[in-house]
This record gives C-alpha cells, sequence and structure tokens, in this order.
C-alpha cells in the first residue's frame, strides 16, 4: 500500500514516517532528500540557481541512489557517487533547495525517480506526494503545525548535528521556505482534497504515529 505523507518543513514527516515504515516493514522514501541532493550538486559545481535549463540537465542526468538500507529505512543518500547525506542538511543547502525545487524539469525528474524508486508497499513523504507523484495512493496525510513549532523541531534537528544555531533565524528560513513551497507554479505544497489533515503542534511523536497507524488499519 503507498502511504503519502506531504506537509510544510518541520511538521514532523521525516521522523513520523520513519517510525510508520518501521513498524509496518514498509519502505521509506524521503523525497526531499532528493531535492536536497540536487541543490547541494548545483552549489557544488557553481551552477546558477536561476538557470533552470542547467538545472534540468542536472537533475535528469544525476545518479541519485539510497543506500546502506536496514528495515526498509535507507541510511544514506549519494548523489553521482559521493556521500551526502550530512551535506544536504547544511544551511546553503536549506536557502537554496526551495528555487531548486520550483524548476518544472527538476520536478520532473524527480517524479519519475520517486515512482521508480517507491515500491509497493511504502512511506513516501514530501510536499507533492498526494497530489501528483502518487495521487492514487490508498492513504494520504496531511501534517501540520504551528511556525514556531515548527521552527522549534527544526532547531532540536540541527542542534542535534552540532550545529550552532539561531532560532529567529531557523523560523525565518522556515517561513521563507514554505512561502516559496506553498505559492510556486509547479505541484505547490497544498492539501491533496482526499488527504486526512493531521494538525500535530501539541501532539509528541509517538501519539502522530498511533493516528497513521490506524488510518492505515482502517485504509487496508
Ligand atoms: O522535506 P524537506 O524539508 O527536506 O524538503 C526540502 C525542500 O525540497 C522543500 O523546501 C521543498 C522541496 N520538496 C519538494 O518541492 N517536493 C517534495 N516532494 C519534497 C521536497
Amino acid at each position: 500500500m503507498i502511504v503519502a505523507i506531504d506537509g510544510p518543513a518541520g511538521s514532523g514527516k521525516s521522523t513520523v514516517a520513519k517510525r510508520v515504515a518501521q513498524q509496518l516493514k514498509y519502505n521509506y522514501l524521503d523525497t526531499g532528500a532528493m531535492y536536497r541532493a540536487i541543490t547541494y550538486e548545483a552549489l557544488k559545481n557553481d551552477i546558477d540557481i536561476e538557470n533552470s535549463d542547467a538545472l534540468t540537465h542536472l537533475a535528469r542526468s544525476a545518479k541519485l541512489e539510497f543506500r546502506n538500507e536496514h528495515m526498509g529505512i535507507y541510511s544514506d543518500i549519494f548523489i553521482n557517487g559521493q556521500r551526502v547525506t550530512d551535506e544536504i542538511r547544511l544551511p546553503e543547502v536549506d536557502a537554496n533547495v526551495s528555487a531548486v525545487s520550483k524548476v518544472a524539469g527538476v520536478r520532473k525528474a524527480m517524479v519519475r525517480k520517486q515512482r521508480q524508486l517507491a515500491g509497493n508497499d511504502v512511506i513516501i513523504e514530501g510536499r507533492d506526494i498526494g497530489t501528483v507523484v502518487f495521487p492514487d495512493a490508498k492513504l494520504k496525510v496531511f501534517l501540520t503545525a504551528g511556525a514556531s513549532e515548527r521552527a522549534r523541531r527544526r532547531a532540536l534537528q540541527l542542534e542535534s548535528t552540532g550545529e550552532k544555531i539561531d532560532s529567529l533565524q531557523v523560523q525565518k528560513e522556515i517561513i521563507r521556505r514554505d512561502q516559496i513551497d506553498s505559492n510556486r507554479e509547479n505541484s505547490p505544497l497544498v492539501k491533496a482534497v482526499d488527504a486526512v489533515e493531521l494538525e500535530t503542534t501539541d501532539k509528541d511523536i509517538e501519539q502522530v504515529v498511533r493516528e497513521i497507524l490506524l488510518l492505515i488499519k482502517n485504509a487496508l
């Protein structure tokens, strides 16, 4: 069964989706990591972030791989043979990933790859999974949370990687990214009409995981 989990930055998608996948022994696909890897590679090769043709060419030709699978969860992402698992979380990538993922050609290449990678039983998370990548997904969940809570979660995540953070800056960055992701012309971040919306501001991870597991059980 295909389970689509969409929502804005910091809504808890990755943490929750991974746990649900582990419990059900489903595959897990983090589509944001793919846009991040393309962004990292573009920055590394000094590609102009405004140059849609160059970005499209990169997205089409880059070799993207998930490796080191354990119970359906891949711990590493590689682009053109380089492990970029940590690099894709750098602030430069955060700052540029929304601009890269606006580009129609980039999205087309990523969506094609995502459909190839998903498999039959998968928890797949992103921004356009329920609307574009798998519009026929058996279950669609749209996670939300207030901006300050999302910034708090993102800051915790960054701190855990040893990075120095300015929480106000993190909040600004999250809001800026959401604005671009929600207002872009190509597959904007929007709740699919048939998605179940879960508001998670005051819920802990375990509670959200339980709610999604129940939704999956009912959908089977
Ligand atoms: O989930 P994330 O924060 O790692 O995603 C990083 C960026 O990638 C996000 O700001 C927008 C883009 N993205 C997208 O456009 N479509 C997806 N399906 C997943 C991510």
